[in-house]
């Protein structure tokens, strides 16, 4: 922060007040390489007059993409299959052996009902499956482009969805938006993704719950703590657990980086950064 005139921070670095308040700052802008910016305090970035942009958009199909990996490997129980054949624990094809569920004609409930949310609803109705989703407002069919049905009540969306996907920022507003008490909403068969942040999610909670069959799985792809995971979640067969892959591909990776250039180009030729949240 003394030594450049901008940073292009990822979710690894925690930039907080004292360090944005701290003495001999010479960094004017945060190019934040990623959408999620949960991890700068942007109160304290405006109070001091740092900048802050962020990537939308160029990572939506990646995530989208990855929630939907999460929920096939968690109904069809892929994580256990490929433990099982590394094992050499597979004893050959049985009519009974690792079933799942399908995901066709099964609700899948969105919460957070953005880019990355529609999109992976959109895929998910590939699938075959229903869309309900909770979110700020209610959109038209001409918004969103196929079927989906509102429900403002969380509560409702928890107690009807066969899977449920969250797609809501993280930060103060959102934190253990799923605790205990939530879970307890949702169908014992129900399955719970998480591709926006960690502090979504009570870790704890979540891996009582699936340890005892108030709910039937979860596929997990951020931490409250990263990469520190919940101890409980590891021994669970009705888990997946994947290291902050959202973003990363190699055409999602490089687009991010060049927006983070397009933010740091304009903010220097004295432009207003296109991406600026703060
Ligand atoms: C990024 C993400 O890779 O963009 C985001 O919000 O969570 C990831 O896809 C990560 O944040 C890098 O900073």
């Amino acid at each position: 922060m003394r030594q450049y005139d901008a940073i292009g921070p990822s979710v690894t670095e925690r930039i907080d007040s004292a360090i944005l308040e701290a003495p001999g700052r010479r960094v004017q802008i945060l190019a934040n390489f990623g959408v999620g910016y949960e991890h700068i305090d942007t109160s304290a970035a405006r109070a001091n007059g740092v900048i802050v942009t962020n990537t939308p958009g160029v990572l939506t199909d990646a995530t989208a993409d990855l929630a939907l990996l999460l929920m096939l490997m968690v109904s069809r129980r892929a994580g256990e299959g490929e433990r099982m054949v590394r094992a050499g624990k597979w004893g050959g094809w049985q009519p009974t052996q690792l079933m799942g569920g399908d995901l066709a004609g099964k609700l899948l409930g969105i919460i957070g009902f953005g880019r990355i949310g529609q999109a992976t609803a959109r895929r998910a109705c590939a699938l075959g499956m229903a869309i309900a989703y909770t979110g700020r407002r209610q959109l038209t069919r001409e918004e969103i482009g196929f079927d989906a049905e509102f429900i403002p009540e969380i509560e409702q969306l928890l107690a009807r969805a066969d899977v449920v996907s969250l797609h809501c920022p993280g930060g103060a507003e959102t934190r253990h938006l799923i605790d205990a008490a939530r879970l307890e909403q949702m169908k014992p068969s129900a399955i719970l993704i998480n591709t926006a942040r960690g502090s979504v999610v009570d870790e704890v909670a979540l891996a009582a719950a699936c340890a005892s069959g108030w709910i039937g799985g979860a596929g997990l792809d951020v931490y409250e703590r990263e990469p520190h995971v919940t101890e409980a979640l590891l021994p669970l067969e009705n888990v997946v657990l994947l290291p902050h892959l959202g973003s990363a591909t190699l055409e999602t990776r490089l687009a991010m980086a060049m927006r983070a250039a397009d933010n740091l180009d304009a903010f220097f030729d004295g432009k207003d950064p296109p991406d600026r949240v703060a």
